[in-house]
C-alpha cells in the first residue's frame, strides 16, 4: 500500500488545475503575455495597502474577531446600501479568508457527504472541486450558447434536481463565459429553489464588472429575508486584491453564530491589519472600481474587434466579468491548443478543458490588462489562427 492509498479518496481525487499545467509550461518564456489567470495587472491601490500597513504598525498582530472586526462588517453594510440599495445589519456579514474560503464554508454549511450540489457549466473549476473534496457530488448543468449568446435553461436545472440535491451554485456574471443572468432567470432559479427547499450559493463576485447599465442583476434584487441564499464574495477582483486572500459571506443574522463557528474551526479569522485594508477598500474604493470596469470595457472591445476580424474566432461578447471565452474554427482540443499558443504565439491562455462540461473546445483569455499588451497579444493570436 502506498502512502497515497491511505489518504481520503476524495482528497486524492481532487483534480490538478488544468490552467496551472499551461502556466507551468510557459511561465518562464521571454516576452510571454500572460492572459491565463483570473486577475488584472493593476496593483492594489496605495490607500488600501497603506491602511493595512498602519494597522500592522499599530500592533494589530493579535487574534481578533473570528467573524470580522465590527468596522469591516459595518463597511460591508454601507457597500450594499450604495450598490444594491439594501439595508443589512452588520450581523449579516462574516469576513472570510478569500472568496474560495467563503465557498468552502457555504458548502460546509449546506452539503455533506453524498449530497448533490448543482452548478452551471462551463464554470470556474474550484466550486465543483471543493464540493468533491468535501464529499458532496457536484452535478453540472450546461449553459446553452446560440447566436444570441449564452443562456440558462432553468428547466434543465429542475431536471437535474434529485431528492439528494441540497444546493444550487449560481455564478453570475460568470467566469469563464461572461454569461450574466437577467432578472427573469434569477427569479426562475429562486422559484425553483423555494419550491424544492434548496439553498442557493450565489457567487456574484463580478457583479460590478458589468458592461450593461450599472451593476449586474442580483438575487438581492428579488430575494426575501427568509430565502435560503448564501452570498459568497471576495475583495480580489473589485479592488485588485487577489493576493490578500480576503472575502466575505452575506448571510442571515440568524446564521451568524454558525458561520462564526465555521470560521473558528477553519482559519480562525482574517488578520486584523488586513481587515483595515478591506475597510479602506469598501469605503474609498468606488472610484477605483469604476476606473477598472471602464478600462476592462475598452480592453474587451479591443480584443473582440481584433479576434472577430480573423473570421476564425467565435464568441459571445461577454456582458460581465473580464474573460473572453472563444473557440477557433478547426480547434477541438483546447488543451493542446493552449500549449501550441504558448510555443508559437507566446501568449498564455487557459484551456477550456479546465472549465468542465461544455468548455472543452474553448479558450479563455483574461482581458483585464494594459491595452497595448492586449493589442499585441490579440495580433499574435490572430497570426497563430492563420496557421491552424
Ligand atoms: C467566480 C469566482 N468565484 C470565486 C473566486 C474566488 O476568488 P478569491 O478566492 O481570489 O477570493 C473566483 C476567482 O477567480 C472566481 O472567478
Amino acid at each position: 500500500m502506498t502512502l497515497i492509498d491511505s489518504l481520503r479518496a476524495e482528497a486524492v481525487a481532487a483534480p490538478e488545475s488544468g490552467i496551472v499545467a499551461v502556466v507551468n509550461y510557459g511561465r518562464t518564456r521571454e516576452g510571454m503575455i500572460p492572459l491565463w489567470a483570473g486577475e488584472g495587472d493593476l496593483p492594489t491601490p496605495a490607500f488600501i495597502s497603506e491602511a493595512a500597513a498602519r494597522g500592522l504598525a499599530n500592533g494589530e498582530t493579535f487574534y481578533t474577531w473570528q467573524k470580522g472586526i465590527p468596522e469591516l462588517r459595518q463597511a460591508l453594510s454601507r457597500y450594499y446600501a450604495r450598490h444594491f440599495g439594501k439595508t443589512f445589519a452588520e450581523e449579516e456579514f462574516i469576513a472570510t479568508g478569500s472568496g474560495m474560503h467563503a465557498i468552502q464554508l457555504a458548502l460546509a454549511a449546506v452539503a455533506g457527504s453524498g449530497d448533490e450540489v448543482v452548478y452551471l457549466s462551463p464554470a470556474w473549476p474550484n466550486f465543483a472541486a471543493a464540493a468533491g473534496v468535501s464529499g458532496a457530488v457536484p452535478v453540472a448543468v450546461t449553459l446553452d450558447q446560440s447566436g444570441n449568446g449564452w443562456s440558462c435553461d432553468v428547466d434543465k436545472i429542475a431536471a437535474a434536481v434529485t431528492p439528494r440535491t441540497k444546493a444550487l451554485f449560481v455564478n453570475t456574471p460568470s467566469n469563464p463565459t461572461g454569461w450574466t443572468a437577467d432578472r427573469e432567470t434569477l427569479q426562475a432559479i429562486l422559484n425553483l429553489a423555494r419550491e424544492k427547499g434548496l439553498w442557493i450559493i450565489a457567487d456574484e463576485i463580478y457583479a460590478l464588472f458589468h458592461y450593461g447599465h450599472g451593476r449586474a442583476p442580483s438575487f438581492l434584487d428579488i430575494a426575501k429575508p427568509e430565502d435560503r441564499i448564501l452570498f459568497v464574495n471576495s475583495f480580489s477582483k473589485n479592488w485588485a486584491m487577489t493576493g490578500w486572500r480576503v472575502g466575505w459571506i452575506k448571510t442571515h443574522p440568524e446564521l451568524q453564530q454558525v458561520f462564526e463557528n465555521l470560521i473558528q474551526y477553519s482559519t480562525s479569522g482574517v488578520a486584523q491589519f488586513m481587515q483595515r485594508g478591506a475597510v479602506a477598500a469598501l469605503d474609498h474604493g468606488d472610484a477605483f472600481i469604476v476606473e477598472q470596469v471602464e478600462r476592462a470595457r475598452a480592453a474587451r472591445d479591443l480584443v473582440c474587434d481584433i479576434l472577430g476580424a480573423t473570421g476564425k474566432a467565435r464568441f459571445t461578447v461577454p456582458q460581465g466579468a473580464f474573460y473572453l471565452f472563444f473557440t477557433v474554427d478547426g480547434i477541438t482540443d483546447s488543451r493542446r491548443a493552449a500549449f501550441d499558443i504558448v510555443d508559437k504565439a507566446n501568449v498564455g491562455l487557459a484551456p477550456g478543458t479546465a472549465f468542465g462540461p461544455g468548455g472543452e473546445a474553448f479558450l479563455r483569455l483574461c482581458f483585464h490588462r494594459r491595452l497595448d499588451q492586449l493589442e499585441e497579444a490579440a495580433h499574435r493570436l490572430a497570426r497563430w489562427m492563420k496557421t491552424v
